[in-house]
Protein backbone atom coordinates (compact mmCIF):
# COMPACT_ATOMS: atom_id res chain seq x y z
CA UNK A 1 0.00 0.00 0.00
CA UNK A 2 1.25 3.37 -0.91
CA UNK A 3 1.86 6.02 2.20
CA UNK A 4 0.06 8.11 3.40
CA UNK A 5 0.24 12.05 3.81
CA UNK A 6 -1.41 15.30 5.39
CA UNK A 7 -0.75 18.18 3.55
CA UNK A 8 -2.09 20.62 6.33
CA UNK A 9 -2.67 24.07 4.70
CA UNK A 10 -3.70 24.44 1.07
CA UNK A 11 -1.09 24.26 -1.47
CA UNK A 12 -0.14 24.47 -4.96
CA UNK A 13 -2.85 21.66 -7.11
CA UNK A 14 0.15 20.31 -8.86
CA UNK A 15 1.82 19.64 -5.59
CA UNK A 16 -0.87 18.10 -4.43
CA UNK A 17 -0.67 15.89 -7.56
CA UNK A 18 2.85 15.28 -7.36
CA UNK A 19 1.77 13.68 -3.93
CA UNK A 20 -0.56 11.96 -5.27
CA UNK A 21 1.68 9.94 -7.45
CA UNK A 22 3.18 8.76 -4.80
CA UNK A 23 0.66 8.51 -1.91
CA UNK A 24 -2.77 8.72 -0.17
CA UNK A 25 -2.76 12.16 -0.11
CA UNK A 26 -5.23 14.06 2.52
CA UNK A 27 -5.37 17.36 1.88
CA UNK A 28 -6.97 20.47 3.80
CA UNK A 29 -7.22 22.54 -0.12
CA UNK A 30 -10.34 24.35 1.61
CA UNK A 31 -7.95 25.90 3.63
CA UNK A 32 -10.11 25.43 6.59
CA UNK A 33 -8.64 26.02 10.27
CA UNK A 34 -8.04 23.07 11.64
CA UNK A 35 -7.51 22.90 15.39
CA UNK A 36 -4.44 21.02 17.31
CA UNK A 37 -7.29 18.44 18.54
CA UNK A 38 -8.18 18.39 14.68
CA UNK A 39 -4.81 18.04 13.31
CA UNK A 40 -4.10 15.26 15.71
CA UNK A 41 -7.00 13.61 14.35
CA UNK A 42 -6.36 13.68 11.17
CA UNK A 43 -2.49 12.67 11.52
CA UNK A 44 -4.11 9.24 12.03
CA UNK A 45 -2.42 6.69 10.50
CA UNK A 46 -0.55 9.11 8.29
CA UNK A 47 3.62 8.54 7.85
CA UNK A 48 3.74 11.91 7.05
CA UNK A 49 2.86 15.82 7.05
CA UNK A 50 3.58 18.76 4.97
CA UNK A 51 3.70 21.42 7.32
CA UNK A 52 3.77 25.22 6.33
CA UNK A 53 5.38 26.87 9.46
CA UNK A 54 2.21 27.14 11.65
CA UNK A 55 1.55 24.19 13.05
CA UNK A 56 3.48 22.77 16.34
CA UNK A 57 4.87 19.18 16.14
CA UNK A 58 6.22 18.88 20.16
CA UNK A 59 6.25 15.46 22.19
CA UNK A 60 2.33 16.03 23.01
CA UNK A 61 1.80 15.75 19.07
CA UNK A 62 3.99 13.01 18.54
CA UNK A 63 3.17 10.50 21.02
CA UNK A 64 -0.56 11.14 19.93
CA UNK A 65 0.40 10.42 16.58
CA UNK A 66 2.41 7.03 16.46
CA UNK A 67 2.89 6.50 12.78
CA UNK A 68 4.56 9.72 12.16
CA UNK A 69 7.57 9.23 10.56
CA UNK A 70 7.93 12.73 8.36
CA UNK A 71 7.58 16.38 9.10
CA UNK A 72 8.55 17.95 6.46
CA UNK A 73 8.42 22.07 6.78
CA UNK A 74 7.23 24.47 3.77
CA UNK A 75 9.32 26.98 5.55
CA UNK A 76 13.58 27.45 5.69
CA UNK A 77 12.83 28.57 9.46
CA UNK A 78 11.44 25.39 11.61
CA UNK A 79 11.11 26.89 15.15
CA UNK A 80 7.07 25.32 14.97
CA UNK A 81 9.34 22.04 15.16
CA UNK A 82 10.46 20.83 18.71
CA UNK A 83 13.14 18.76 16.45
CA UNK A 84 14.27 17.09 20.01
CA UNK A 85 11.17 15.39 20.50
CA UNK A 86 11.14 14.65 17.27
CA UNK A 87 14.75 13.11 17.35
CA UNK A 88 13.93 10.92 20.73
CA UNK A 89 10.71 10.07 18.67
CA UNK A 90 12.11 8.80 15.73
CA UNK A 91 10.55 11.31 13.45
CA UNK A 92 12.56 13.28 10.31
CA UNK A 93 11.96 16.76 10.38
CA UNK A 94 12.91 18.87 7.03
CA UNK A 95 13.04 22.20 6.50
CA UNK A 96 13.22 24.29 2.82
CA UNK A 97 16.36 26.07 2.84
CA UNK A 98 18.65 27.57 -0.60
CA UNK A 99 15.39 28.25 -2.64
CA UNK A 100 14.26 31.35 -0.62
CA UNK A 101 17.39 33.10 0.35
CA UNK A 102 17.69 35.96 -2.75
CA UNK A 103 14.01 36.15 -3.12
CA UNK A 104 14.09 36.66 0.82
CA UNK A 105 17.47 38.82 0.99
CA UNK A 106 15.32 40.57 -1.93
CA UNK A 107 12.28 41.58 0.45
CA UNK A 108 14.83 42.57 3.28
CA UNK A 109 16.08 44.82 0.85
CA UNK A 110 12.74 46.29 -0.46
CA UNK A 111 11.70 46.10 3.02
CA UNK A 112 14.78 48.37 4.21
CA UNK A 113 14.19 51.20 1.49
CA UNK A 114 10.72 51.50 2.09
CA UNK A 115 11.23 51.77 5.84
CA UNK A 116 14.48 54.19 5.10
CA UNK A 117 12.82 56.33 2.36
CA UNK A 118 9.17 56.39 4.05
CA UNK A 119 7.58 54.59 1.07
CA UNK A 120 4.35 53.30 2.40
CA UNK A 121 4.00 56.46 5.38
CA UNK A 122 3.94 59.15 2.62
CA UNK A 123 1.62 56.56 0.06
CA UNK A 124 -0.47 56.71 2.87
CA UNK A 125 -0.72 60.63 3.31
CA UNK A 126 -0.99 61.34 -0.68
CA UNK A 127 -4.07 58.18 -0.57
CA UNK A 128 -5.86 60.48 1.92
CA UNK A 129 -5.91 63.20 -0.05
CA UNK A 130 -3.18 65.50 2.25
CA UNK A 131 -0.69 66.37 -0.82
CA UNK A 132 -1.43 69.99 -0.78
CA UNK A 133 2.12 71.69 -1.55
CA UNK A 134 5.80 71.01 -2.11
CA UNK A 135 7.76 71.52 1.02
CA UNK A 136 11.46 71.25 1.99
CA UNK A 137 11.03 68.04 4.05
CA UNK A 138 8.10 66.32 2.89
CA UNK A 139 9.09 62.72 4.07
CA UNK A 140 12.72 63.28 3.95
CA UNK A 141 14.12 59.77 5.33
CA UNK A 142 17.24 58.53 5.59
CA UNK A 143 20.08 57.74 2.91
CA UNK A 144 20.73 53.69 2.00
CA UNK A 145 23.36 53.95 -0.50
CA UNK A 146 26.77 54.70 1.29
CA UNK A 147 25.03 53.93 5.11
CA UNK A 148 26.26 51.44 7.36
CA UNK A 149 24.42 48.52 7.14
CA UNK A 150 24.18 46.16 10.47
CA UNK A 151 23.27 42.62 9.50
CA UNK A 152 22.37 40.33 12.95
CA UNK A 153 22.16 36.71 12.06
CA UNK A 154 24.56 36.20 8.99
CA UNK A 155 23.41 32.74 7.32
CA UNK A 156 22.49 32.20 3.79
CA UNK A 157 19.70 35.11 3.80
CA UNK A 158 21.88 37.70 5.88
CA UNK A 159 24.69 37.25 3.36
CA UNK A 160 22.40 37.93 0.42
CA UNK A 161 21.52 41.12 1.69
CA UNK A 162 25.18 41.91 2.87
CA UNK A 163 25.81 41.78 -0.88
CA UNK A 164 23.28 43.27 -2.32
CA UNK A 165 24.26 46.46 0.22
CA UNK A 166 27.99 46.16 -0.79
CA UNK A 167 28.25 45.48 -4.69
CA UNK A 168 24.33 47.74 -5.14
CA UNK A 169 24.40 50.29 -2.59
CA UNK A 170 28.02 51.25 -1.72
CA UNK A 171 27.01 50.38 2.04
CA UNK A 172 29.65 49.36 4.43
CA UNK A 173 28.57 46.23 5.91
CA UNK A 174 28.90 44.70 9.72
CA UNK A 175 27.70 42.15 11.37
CA UNK A 176 27.08 39.92 13.88
CA UNK A 177 26.51 36.28 14.61
CA UNK A 178 26.93 33.08 16.96
CA UNK A 179 30.20 31.92 14.64
CA UNK A 180 32.05 34.17 11.94
CA UNK A 181 31.92 33.91 8.92
CA UNK A 182 35.08 32.18 6.90
CA UNK A 183 37.51 34.77 5.78
CA UNK A 184 36.38 34.09 1.71
CA UNK A 185 32.54 34.37 2.69
CA UNK A 186 33.16 37.79 4.41
CA UNK A 187 34.93 39.25 1.64
CA UNK A 188 32.39 38.23 -0.64
CA UNK A 189 30.02 39.67 0.85
CA UNK A 190 32.68 42.74 2.18
CA UNK A 191 31.06 42.64 6.00
CA UNK A 192 33.24 42.96 8.87
CA UNK A 193 32.57 41.20 11.77
CA UNK A 194 31.49 43.06 15.31
CA UNK A 195 29.97 42.42 18.68
CA UNK A 196 26.36 43.20 19.36
CA UNK A 197 26.89 46.27 20.96
CA UNK A 198 28.98 47.89 18.01
CA UNK A 199 26.68 46.70 15.57
CA UNK A 200 23.45 48.38 17.53
CA UNK A 201 25.65 51.20 17.65
CA UNK A 202 27.05 51.84 14.54
CA UNK A 203 24.27 50.67 11.87
CA UNK A 204 22.54 53.44 10.06
CA UNK A 205 20.38 49.98 9.14
CA UNK A 206 19.62 47.17 11.15
CA UNK A 207 18.40 43.97 9.28
CA UNK A 208 17.36 41.14 11.65
CA UNK A 209 17.57 37.35 9.89
CA UNK A 210 18.82 34.86 12.32
CA UNK A 211 16.38 32.11 13.06
CA UNK A 212 13.91 31.87 16.60
CA UNK A 213 15.35 30.19 19.49
CA UNK A 214 14.88 30.51 23.00
CA UNK A 215 18.29 32.70 23.39
CA UNK A 216 16.89 35.43 20.34
CA UNK A 217 13.25 35.34 22.02
CA UNK A 218 13.67 39.56 22.29
CA UNK A 219 16.81 39.79 21.17
CA UNK A 220 15.78 43.40 20.24
CA UNK A 221 14.18 45.06 23.30
CA UNK A 222 14.49 48.83 25.03
CA UNK A 223 18.16 48.44 26.17
CA UNK A 224 19.17 47.21 22.56
CA UNK A 225 16.92 50.26 21.21
CA UNK A 226 18.51 52.84 23.13
CA UNK A 227 22.17 51.95 22.32
CA UNK A 228 20.80 52.51 18.44
CA UNK A 229 21.41 56.02 16.51
CA UNK A 230 18.03 58.24 16.55
CA UNK A 231 18.44 57.88 12.36
CA UNK A 232 18.51 54.41 12.81
CA UNK A 233 15.62 52.19 11.09
CA UNK A 234 15.51 48.47 11.65
CA UNK A 235 14.01 45.71 9.84
CA UNK A 236 12.87 42.50 10.92
CA UNK A 237 12.16 39.83 8.46
CA UNK A 238 13.32 36.83 10.44
CA UNK A 239 10.66 35.79 12.98
CA UNK A 240 8.25 37.77 15.39
CA UNK A 241 9.54 37.61 18.77
CA UNK A 242 13.09 38.17 18.33
CA UNK A 243 11.72 41.49 18.83
CA UNK A 244 10.29 42.98 21.51
CA UNK A 245 7.54 44.82 19.67
CA UNK A 246 5.84 46.50 22.61
CA UNK A 247 8.68 47.76 23.37
CA UNK A 248 9.66 48.61 19.32
CA UNK A 249 6.68 50.56 19.38
CA UNK A 250 7.17 52.67 21.86
CA UNK A 251 10.35 53.98 20.56
CA UNK A 252 9.01 54.58 17.81
CA UNK A 253 6.00 57.01 19.00
CA UNK A 254 9.19 58.53 20.85
CA UNK A 255 11.16 58.83 17.71
CA UNK A 256 14.35 57.13 19.54
CA UNK A 257 14.63 55.27 16.30
CA UNK A 258 13.74 56.96 13.03
CA UNK A 259 11.44 53.97 11.60
CA UNK A 260 10.92 50.19 11.62
CA UNK A 261 10.11 48.03 8.78
CA UNK A 262 8.21 44.40 9.57
CA UNK A 263 7.46 41.45 7.77
CA UNK A 264 7.39 38.97 11.39
CA UNK A 265 5.40 39.57 14.55
CA UNK A 266 4.93 38.24 18.08
CA UNK A 267 2.10 36.01 17.36
CA UNK A 268 1.16 36.77 14.21
CA UNK A 269 -1.24 37.36 12.18
CA UNK A 270 -2.07 39.34 15.33
CA UNK A 271 0.55 42.50 15.10
CA UNK A 272 0.56 44.53 18.35
CA UNK A 273 -1.80 47.51 18.07
CA UNK A 274 0.46 50.31 19.13
CA UNK A 275 2.42 48.67 15.90
CA UNK A 276 -0.90 49.79 13.56
CA UNK A 277 -1.20 53.23 15.54
CA UNK A 278 2.62 54.45 14.94
CA UNK A 279 3.35 56.04 11.90
CA UNK A 280 7.16 55.02 11.17
CA UNK A 281 6.77 51.90 10.33
CA UNK A 282 6.25 49.70 7.10
CA UNK A 283 3.90 46.56 7.72
CA UNK A 284 3.67 43.22 5.64
CA UNK A 285 1.93 40.27 6.61
CA UNK A 286 4.88 37.59 6.36
CA UNK A 287 5.84 37.75 2.47
CA UNK A 288 9.58 37.92 2.29
CA UNK A 289 9.79 34.81 0.34
CA UNK A 290 6.25 35.13 -1.86
CA UNK A 291 7.26 34.99 -5.21
CA UNK A 292 5.70 32.43 -6.92
CA UNK A 293 8.27 30.67 -8.55
CA UNK A 294 9.77 30.94 -4.97
CA UNK A 295 6.33 29.80 -3.12
CA UNK A 296 6.54 26.57 -5.86
CA UNK A 297 9.76 25.84 -5.33
CA UNK A 298 9.18 25.64 -1.41
CA UNK A 299 6.61 23.92 -1.88
CA UNK A 300 8.10 21.19 -4.42
CA UNK A 301 11.31 20.89 -1.90
CA UNK A 302 8.47 19.79 0.50
CA UNK A 303 7.01 17.58 -1.17
CA UNK A 304 10.71 16.14 -2.43
CA UNK A 305 11.40 15.27 1.21
CA UNK A 306 7.84 13.56 1.61
CA UNK A 307 8.70 11.09 -1.34
CA UNK A 308 12.54 11.27 -0.72
CA UNK A 309 12.09 9.93 2.48
CA UNK A 310 9.03 7.61 2.62
CA UNK A 311 9.58 6.14 -1.04
CA UNK A 312 13.70 5.94 -1.48
CA UNK A 313 14.76 6.85 2.11
CA UNK A 314 16.62 9.90 0.78
CA UNK A 315 15.05 12.73 2.39
CA UNK A 316 17.16 16.15 0.48
CA UNK A 317 16.85 18.74 3.38
CA UNK A 318 16.67 16.91 7.08
CA UNK A 319 17.17 18.58 9.80
CA UNK A 320 18.02 15.62 12.38
CA UNK A 321 19.68 13.35 9.91
CA UNK A 322 20.61 11.18 13.32
CA UNK A 323 16.99 9.89 12.48
CA UNK A 324 18.07 8.31 9.51
CA UNK A 325 21.30 6.72 11.11
CA UNK A 326 19.28 4.73 13.66
CA UNK A 327 16.10 3.87 11.51
C1 LIG B 1 9.46 31.89 6.33
O1 LIG B 1 9.38 32.64 7.27
C2 LIG B 1 10.34 30.78 6.33
O2 LIG B 1 10.87 30.42 7.39
O3 LIG B 1 10.52 30.18 5.26
C1 LIG C 1 18.39 30.90 6.23
O1 LIG C 1 18.49 29.80 5.72
C2 LIG C 1 19.58 31.63 6.45
O2 LIG C 1 20.57 30.93 6.38
O3 LIG C 1 19.54 32.84 6.65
Amino acid sequence: AKPSVLVARAIFPEVIAHLEQHFEVTHNQADEAWSREQLIARLQGKQGVFTTGGERIDAELLAACPELRICANMAVGFNNFDLKAMTAAGVLGTNAPDVLTETTADFGFALLMATARRVTESEHFLRAGRWGKWSYDLFAGQDVHGSTLGILGMGRIGQGIARRGAHGFGMKVIYHNRSRLTPELESACKARYVGKEELLREADHLVLVLPYTPQSHHAIGAAEIALMKPTATLVNIARGGIVDDAALAQALRERRIAAAGLDVFEGEPKVHPELLTVPNVVLTPHIASATVPTRRAMAQLAADNLVGFLVNGKPLTPLNPEVLESA
